[in-house]
Protein backbone atom coordinates (compact mmCIF):
# COMPACT_ATOMS: atom_id res chain seq x y z
CA UNK A 1 0.00 0.00 0.00
CA UNK A 2 1.47 3.34 -0.57
CA UNK A 3 1.77 5.58 2.12
CA UNK A 4 -1.05 8.54 2.05
CA UNK A 5 -0.99 11.97 4.11
CA UNK A 6 -4.10 12.33 6.18
CA UNK A 7 -4.75 15.95 6.60
CA UNK A 8 -7.32 15.26 9.65
CA UNK A 9 -4.23 15.11 11.89
CA UNK A 10 -2.18 18.08 10.48
CA UNK A 11 -5.17 20.65 11.13
CA UNK A 12 -5.81 19.19 14.59
CA UNK A 13 -2.40 18.87 16.14
CA UNK A 14 -1.69 22.06 14.61
CA UNK A 15 -5.00 23.39 16.53
CA UNK A 16 -4.07 21.84 19.40
CA UNK A 17 -0.59 22.88 19.77
CA UNK A 18 -0.92 26.44 19.05
CA UNK A 19 -3.48 26.44 22.38
CA UNK A 20 -0.41 26.21 23.98
CA UNK A 21 0.72 30.04 24.86
CA UNK A 22 -2.17 30.96 23.03
CA UNK A 23 -2.50 34.79 22.27
CA UNK A 24 -4.99 37.26 21.12
CA UNK A 25 -5.43 36.88 17.19
CA UNK A 26 -4.83 33.41 16.86
CA UNK A 27 -0.98 33.54 17.19
CA UNK A 28 0.93 32.13 19.93
CA UNK A 29 3.90 33.13 22.69
CA UNK A 30 6.11 30.04 23.41
CA UNK A 31 9.11 31.42 23.71
CA UNK A 32 12.09 28.99 23.94
CA UNK A 33 12.46 27.70 27.08
CA UNK A 34 9.82 28.91 28.95
CA UNK A 35 6.68 26.87 30.78
CA UNK A 36 5.23 27.33 27.43
CA UNK A 37 7.78 25.41 25.53
CA UNK A 38 7.77 23.10 28.07
CA UNK A 39 4.31 22.09 27.40
CA UNK A 40 4.19 22.55 23.60
CA UNK A 41 7.27 19.82 24.28
CA UNK A 42 5.65 17.59 25.86
CA UNK A 43 3.13 17.15 23.85
CA UNK A 44 4.83 16.65 20.69
CA UNK A 45 6.82 14.34 22.10
CA UNK A 46 4.00 12.15 23.85
CA UNK A 47 2.71 12.45 19.88
CA UNK A 48 5.98 11.09 18.60
CA UNK A 49 5.57 8.25 21.22
CA UNK A 50 1.85 7.61 20.47
CA UNK A 51 3.38 6.83 16.70
CA UNK A 52 6.20 4.87 18.17
CA UNK A 53 8.98 6.83 17.45
CA UNK A 54 12.03 5.95 19.56
CA UNK A 55 12.22 9.43 21.05
CA UNK A 56 15.71 10.93 22.32
CA UNK A 57 16.69 14.14 23.78
CA UNK A 58 20.12 15.51 23.36
CA UNK A 59 22.02 17.91 25.94
CA UNK A 60 20.75 21.19 24.05
CA UNK A 61 17.32 19.78 24.00
CA UNK A 62 17.28 18.87 20.76
CA UNK A 63 13.89 16.07 20.38
CA UNK A 64 14.35 13.48 17.73
CA UNK A 65 12.40 10.67 17.10
CA UNK A 66 13.37 8.11 15.12
CA UNK A 67 11.46 5.21 13.07
CA UNK A 68 13.74 2.36 12.42
CA UNK A 69 14.74 1.05 9.22
CA UNK A 70 15.15 -2.54 7.85
CA UNK A 71 18.59 -1.34 7.62
CA UNK A 72 20.87 0.15 10.47
CA UNK A 73 22.27 3.55 8.05
CA UNK A 74 21.85 6.90 9.11
CA UNK A 75 18.19 7.80 9.39
CA UNK A 76 16.60 10.92 6.14
CA UNK A 77 15.72 13.28 9.07
CA UNK A 78 12.93 16.13 8.79
CA UNK A 79 11.89 18.82 11.20
CA UNK A 80 12.16 22.64 12.40
CA UNK A 81 11.17 24.06 15.67
CA UNK A 82 8.06 24.55 18.57
CA UNK A 83 9.07 27.62 19.96
CA UNK A 84 8.02 31.14 18.30
CA UNK A 85 8.73 34.66 19.12
CA UNK A 86 6.60 36.72 21.56
CA UNK A 87 3.87 37.71 18.78
CA UNK A 88 4.39 34.31 16.79
CA UNK A 89 1.97 32.53 14.34
CA UNK A 90 0.92 28.91 14.46
CA UNK A 91 2.55 27.41 11.64
CA UNK A 92 6.17 28.84 11.51
CA UNK A 93 8.13 25.75 12.65
CA UNK A 94 5.45 23.91 13.93
CA UNK A 95 4.32 23.17 10.68
CA UNK A 96 7.35 21.47 9.57
CA UNK A 97 7.62 19.33 13.06
CA UNK A 98 3.79 18.02 12.73
CA UNK A 99 3.90 17.00 8.80
CA UNK A 100 7.26 14.61 9.34
CA UNK A 101 4.88 13.52 11.91
CA UNK A 102 1.96 12.85 9.68
CA UNK A 103 4.86 11.54 7.17
CA UNK A 104 5.63 8.69 9.93
CA UNK A 105 1.91 7.98 10.41
CA UNK A 106 1.25 7.43 6.27
CA UNK A 107 4.43 4.96 6.57
CA UNK A 108 2.19 3.45 9.61
CA UNK A 109 -0.66 2.81 8.41
CA UNK A 110 0.71 1.72 5.09
CA UNK A 111 3.08 -0.54 7.43
CA UNK A 112 5.91 0.32 5.27
CA UNK A 113 9.26 -0.26 6.54
CA UNK A 114 11.97 2.29 4.61
CA UNK A 115 15.41 0.87 4.03
CA UNK A 116 16.44 3.85 6.03
CA UNK A 117 15.28 4.98 9.62
CA UNK A 118 13.12 8.32 9.51
CA UNK A 119 13.62 10.80 11.82
CA UNK A 120 11.87 13.35 13.23
CA UNK A 121 13.47 16.57 14.92
CA UNK A 122 12.46 19.89 16.54
CA UNK A 123 15.41 22.00 17.70
CA UNK A 124 15.68 24.18 20.46
CA UNK A 125 15.26 28.09 20.69
CA UNK A 126 15.36 28.60 16.71
CA UNK A 127 13.59 31.67 16.87
CA UNK A 128 16.64 33.59 19.14
CA UNK A 129 14.07 36.21 20.12
CA UNK A 130 14.76 35.04 23.83
CA UNK A 131 18.20 33.46 24.10
CA UNK A 132 20.83 34.46 20.91
CA UNK A 133 22.13 32.74 18.79
CA UNK A 134 19.06 32.09 16.85
CA UNK A 135 19.30 28.21 15.63
CA UNK A 136 21.02 27.54 18.41
CA UNK A 137 19.85 24.14 18.86
CA UNK A 138 20.22 23.19 15.25
CA UNK A 139 24.20 24.87 15.39
CA UNK A 140 25.35 23.00 18.35
CA UNK A 141 23.43 20.00 16.90
CA UNK A 142 25.92 20.58 13.78
CA UNK A 143 29.17 21.49 15.73
CA UNK A 144 28.61 25.08 15.14
CA UNK A 145 29.03 25.68 18.72
CA UNK A 146 29.63 24.10 21.72
CA UNK A 147 27.49 22.95 24.54
CA UNK A 148 29.12 25.29 27.32
CA UNK A 149 28.78 28.33 25.29
CA UNK A 150 25.33 27.83 24.54
CA UNK A 151 24.31 26.84 28.12
CA UNK A 152 25.80 30.45 29.23
CA UNK A 153 23.93 32.54 27.09
CA UNK A 154 21.26 34.64 28.69
CA UNK A 155 18.46 36.46 28.23
CA UNK A 156 17.54 39.68 29.28
CA UNK A 157 16.87 39.43 32.88
CA UNK A 158 20.11 37.15 33.36
CA UNK A 159 18.45 33.85 33.16
CA UNK A 160 20.95 30.66 31.20
CA UNK A 161 20.32 28.44 28.83
CA UNK A 162 21.69 25.86 30.32
CA UNK A 163 19.86 26.99 33.63
CA UNK A 164 16.51 26.71 31.78
CA UNK A 165 17.24 23.51 30.06
CA UNK A 166 16.91 21.86 33.45
CA UNK A 167 14.51 23.38 34.85
CA UNK A 168 11.89 21.99 32.55
CA UNK A 169 13.11 18.86 32.03
CA UNK A 170 15.25 19.04 28.42
CA UNK A 171 18.45 18.60 29.34
CA UNK A 172 19.04 15.26 27.74
CA UNK A 173 21.59 12.78 27.76
CA UNK A 174 21.99 12.37 24.03
CA UNK A 175 25.00 13.90 22.41
CA UNK A 176 24.17 16.57 20.12
CA UNK A 177 25.44 15.26 16.33
CA UNK A 178 25.16 11.83 17.40
CA UNK A 179 22.71 10.82 14.76
CA UNK A 180 24.66 12.00 11.77
CA UNK A 181 21.54 11.90 8.87
CA UNK A 182 22.17 11.08 5.56
CA UNK A 183 19.76 13.74 3.94
CA UNK A 184 17.77 16.16 6.07
CA UNK A 185 14.87 18.40 4.27
CA UNK A 186 12.78 21.09 6.49
CA UNK A 187 9.29 21.85 5.55
CA UNK A 188 8.44 25.49 6.21
CA UNK A 189 5.92 28.36 5.72
CA UNK A 190 7.79 31.14 3.47
CA UNK A 191 7.05 33.95 5.80
CA UNK A 192 7.60 36.22 2.68
CA UNK A 193 5.06 37.24 -0.34
CA UNK A 194 6.69 36.02 -3.11
CA UNK A 195 4.85 33.00 -3.30
CA UNK A 196 1.66 34.28 -2.41
CA UNK A 197 2.34 36.86 -4.70
CA UNK A 198 2.87 35.06 -7.76
CA UNK A 199 0.49 32.34 -6.91
CA UNK A 200 2.91 29.65 -6.35
CA UNK A 201 2.01 26.87 -4.57
CA UNK A 202 5.71 25.21 -3.62
CA UNK A 203 8.87 27.05 -3.34
CA UNK A 204 12.22 25.37 -3.91
CA UNK A 205 14.50 26.98 -1.53
CA UNK A 206 18.14 27.08 -3.09
CA UNK A 207 19.78 28.58 -0.04
CA UNK A 208 19.35 30.88 3.25
CA UNK A 209 20.84 34.25 3.26
CA UNK A 210 23.28 35.94 5.63
CA UNK A 211 22.52 36.91 9.23
CA UNK A 212 23.92 39.71 11.04
CA UNK A 213 22.61 40.30 14.08
CA UNK A 214 24.45 43.41 16.29
CA UNK A 215 23.08 45.04 19.95
CA UNK A 216 24.78 48.20 20.67
CA UNK A 217 24.31 50.21 23.98
CA UNK A 218 25.34 53.61 24.48
CA UNK A 219 25.93 55.76 27.03
CA UNK A 220 24.83 59.22 27.43
CA UNK A 221 24.30 61.61 29.81
CA UNK A 222 20.89 62.26 31.51
CA UNK A 223 19.55 65.73 31.56
CA UNK A 224 16.49 68.42 31.71
CA UNK A 225 14.87 68.45 28.33
CA UNK A 226 13.94 72.03 29.15
CA UNK A 227 17.04 73.52 29.80
CA UNK A 228 19.62 71.61 28.27
CA UNK A 229 20.85 73.36 24.99
CA UNK A 230 21.40 71.14 21.98
CA UNK A 231 24.75 71.82 21.88
CA UNK A 232 25.52 70.32 25.13
CA UNK A 233 23.64 67.21 24.96
CA UNK A 234 25.10 63.41 24.97
CA UNK A 235 21.44 62.05 23.90
CA UNK A 236 22.13 58.35 23.50
CA UNK A 237 18.19 58.00 22.00
CA UNK A 238 19.17 60.20 19.63
CA UNK A 239 22.05 57.75 18.54
CA UNK A 240 18.98 55.04 18.48
CA UNK A 241 17.22 57.13 15.99
CA UNK A 242 19.65 57.87 13.97
CA UNK A 243 21.29 54.59 12.97
CA UNK A 244 17.56 53.12 12.67
CA UNK A 245 17.18 55.75 9.71
CA UNK A 246 20.46 55.23 8.30
CA UNK A 247 19.76 51.29 8.24
CA UNK A 248 16.72 51.71 6.57
CA UNK A 249 18.16 54.12 3.73
CA UNK A 250 20.80 51.79 3.35
CA UNK A 251 18.87 48.99 2.61
CA UNK A 252 17.04 51.53 -0.03
CA UNK A 253 19.88 52.39 -1.42
CA UNK A 254 22.21 49.09 -1.79
CA UNK A 255 18.81 47.70 -2.96
CA UNK A 256 18.81 43.50 -4.09
CA UNK A 257 18.03 41.71 -1.45
CA UNK A 258 19.66 43.93 1.01
CA UNK A 259 17.52 44.50 4.70
CA UNK A 260 17.66 46.05 7.84
CA UNK A 261 15.55 46.43 10.81
CA UNK A 262 15.98 48.01 14.55
CA UNK A 263 13.45 45.40 16.65
CA UNK A 264 14.37 46.41 19.72
CA UNK A 265 15.06 49.81 21.66
CA UNK A 266 15.54 50.53 24.75
CA UNK A 267 15.82 54.23 26.30
CA UNK A 268 16.74 54.97 29.86
CA UNK A 269 15.22 56.69 32.16
CA UNK A 270 12.43 56.65 29.48
CA UNK A 271 10.54 59.89 30.58
CA UNK A 272 9.47 62.89 27.85
CA UNK A 273 11.38 65.42 29.81
CA UNK A 274 14.89 64.00 30.45
CA UNK A 275 17.56 63.36 27.63
CA UNK A 276 18.35 59.71 27.49
CA UNK A 277 20.92 58.77 29.37
CA UNK A 278 21.55 55.03 27.95
CA UNK A 279 19.92 53.20 24.98
CA UNK A 280 20.38 49.73 24.14
CA UNK A 281 19.00 48.27 20.29
CA UNK A 282 19.76 46.12 18.00
CA UNK A 283 20.53 45.73 14.67
CA UNK A 284 19.62 43.02 12.14
CA UNK A 285 20.88 43.24 8.67
CA UNK A 286 20.83 40.27 6.11
CA UNK A 287 21.47 39.31 2.38
CA UNK A 288 22.17 36.64 -0.03
CA UNK A 289 24.97 38.14 -1.06
CA UNK A 290 28.19 37.98 1.52
CA UNK A 291 29.79 40.62 0.10
CA UNK A 292 26.96 43.06 0.31
CA UNK A 293 26.08 41.95 3.98
CA UNK A 294 29.38 43.10 4.86
CA UNK A 295 29.53 46.26 2.91
CA UNK A 296 26.14 47.25 5.03
CA UNK A 297 27.81 45.70 8.20
CA UNK A 298 30.46 48.58 7.49
CA UNK A 299 28.06 51.56 6.45
CA UNK A 300 26.32 51.07 10.14
CA UNK A 301 29.06 50.44 12.10
CA UNK A 302 30.91 53.86 10.36
CA UNK A 303 27.36 55.76 10.94
CA UNK A 304 27.39 54.92 14.57
CA UNK A 305 31.01 55.56 15.16
CA UNK A 306 30.67 59.22 13.35
CA UNK A 307 27.05 59.85 15.60
CA UNK A 308 28.80 58.50 19.02
CA UNK A 309 31.59 61.41 18.28
CA UNK A 310 29.69 63.93 17.49
CA UNK A 311 27.79 63.64 20.34
CA UNK A 312 30.34 62.05 22.69
CA UNK A 313 28.89 59.14 23.18
CA UNK A 314 30.12 55.77 24.52
CA UNK A 315 28.61 52.95 22.58
CA UNK A 316 29.48 49.24 23.38
CA UNK A 317 28.70 46.70 20.14
CA UNK A 318 27.92 42.82 20.59
CA UNK A 319 27.49 40.52 17.73
CA UNK A 320 24.63 38.08 19.02
CA UNK A 321 24.89 36.17 15.39
CA UNK A 322 26.45 36.47 12.51
CA UNK A 323 25.98 33.28 9.97
CA UNK A 324 26.80 33.32 6.11
CA UNK A 325 24.90 32.36 3.69
CA UNK A 326 24.01 29.02 3.13
CA UNK A 327 23.49 27.22 -0.66
CA UNK A 328 21.55 24.17 0.15
CA UNK A 329 22.37 20.45 -2.18
CA UNK A 330 21.99 21.07 -5.58
CA UNK A 331 20.80 17.31 -5.32
CA UNK A 332 18.21 17.15 -2.96
CA UNK A 333 16.95 21.04 -4.14
CA UNK A 334 16.30 19.71 -7.66
CA UNK A 335 14.42 16.47 -6.19
CA UNK A 336 12.10 18.81 -4.19
CA UNK A 337 11.65 20.62 -7.68
CA UNK A 338 11.04 17.32 -9.55
CA UNK A 339 8.15 15.72 -6.48
CA UNK A 340 6.23 18.90 -6.70
CA UNK A 341 6.26 19.21 -10.59
CA UNK A 342 4.96 15.15 -9.82
CA UNK A 343 2.03 16.55 -8.36
CA UNK A 344 0.89 19.54 -10.58
CA UNK A 345 2.04 21.81 -8.35
CA UNK A 346 3.56 25.12 -9.67
CA UNK A 347 7.03 25.56 -8.35
CA UNK A 348 9.57 28.65 -7.72
CA UNK A 349 12.83 28.85 -7.10
CA UNK A 350 13.76 30.75 -4.43
CA UNK A 351 16.56 32.00 -1.38
CA UNK A 352 14.67 32.17 2.33
CA UNK A 353 15.17 35.20 3.52
CA UNK A 354 14.26 33.92 7.23
CA UNK A 355 16.94 31.79 8.91
CA UNK A 356 16.00 28.12 9.57
CA UNK A 357 17.75 24.80 11.49
CA UNK A 358 18.07 23.07 7.70
CA UNK A 359 20.92 25.99 7.15
CA UNK A 360 23.06 24.57 9.98
CA UNK A 361 22.15 20.87 9.27
CA UNK A 362 23.48 21.52 5.81
CA UNK A 363 27.12 21.57 7.06
CA UNK A 364 26.00 18.37 8.34
CA UNK A 365 24.57 16.54 5.68
CA UNK A 366 22.49 17.28 2.37
CA UNK A 367 20.25 19.39 3.21
CA UNK A 368 16.89 21.12 1.34
CA UNK A 369 14.14 22.90 1.93
CA UNK A 370 10.09 23.03 0.76
CA UNK A 371 7.69 26.51 1.08
CA UNK A 372 4.61 27.11 0.99
CA UNK A 373 3.01 29.81 0.55
CA UNK A 374 1.74 32.74 3.35
CA UNK A 375 -1.11 34.79 3.11
CA UNK A 376 -0.27 38.17 2.57
CA UNK A 377 3.42 37.26 3.08
CA UNK A 378 2.88 38.21 7.32
CA UNK A 379 4.90 36.15 9.83
CA UNK A 380 6.06 36.82 13.29
CA UNK A 381 2.37 37.94 13.08
CA UNK A 382 0.03 36.60 14.99
CA UNK A 383 -1.91 36.70 11.68
CA UNK A 384 0.15 34.94 9.55
CA UNK A 385 -1.86 31.68 7.72
CA UNK A 386 -0.99 29.38 5.34
CA UNK A 387 -4.51 28.07 3.42
CA UNK A 388 -5.03 24.24 4.35
CA UNK A 389 -4.65 22.75 0.50
CA UNK A 390 -0.96 24.46 0.96
CA UNK A 391 -0.21 22.77 4.06
CA UNK A 392 -1.42 19.61 2.64
CA UNK A 393 0.86 20.04 -0.95
CA UNK A 394 4.17 21.02 0.71
CA UNK A 395 3.56 17.54 3.35
CA UNK A 396 2.46 15.60 0.35
CA UNK A 397 5.74 16.65 -1.47
CA UNK A 398 7.76 16.14 2.23
CA UNK A 399 6.18 12.59 2.22
CA UNK A 400 6.99 11.51 -1.19
CA UNK A 401 10.60 12.61 -1.21
CA UNK A 402 11.22 11.53 2.24
CA UNK A 403 9.95 7.80 0.93
CA UNK A 404 12.22 8.11 -2.23
CA UNK A 405 15.02 8.84 -0.14
CA UNK A 406 14.62 6.19 2.67
CA UNK A 407 15.10 3.91 0.00
CA UNK A 408 18.36 5.08 -1.39
C1 LIG B 1 14.49 33.34 12.72
O1 LIG B 1 13.48 32.68 12.55
C2 LIG B 1 14.73 34.53 11.95
O2 LIG B 1 14.86 34.41 10.71
O3 LIG B 1 14.75 35.62 12.52
MN1 LIG C 1 10.79 29.09 11.59
MN1 LIG D 1 10.43 32.40 13.18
Amino acid sequence: MKPQFSDRHLFDNLDVLARIGAIEGGGCARLALTDEDRLGRDLVVGWMKELGLDVRIDAIGNVIGLRAGCENLPPIMTGSHIDTVRTGGRYDGNYGVLAGLEVVRALNAANVVTRRPIAVAFFTNEEGARFQPDMMGSLVYAGGMGLNEAYAAVDQDGIAVGDELRRIGYLGAAKPGALKPHAFLELHIEQGPILDEEKVRIGVVESVQGISWTEYTVAGVSNHAGTTPMRLRRDAGYLAASVNLFARKTAWEMGGNQVATVGSLALRPNLINVVPNRAVFTVDLRNTDEAKLKEAEAKVAAHVAEVAAAERLEVEAKVLARFEPVIFDAGLVARVEHHAKALSLSTRRMPSGAGHDAQMMQRLCPTAMIFVPSVAGLSHNVKEHTEPADLIAGAQVLLNLMVELAES
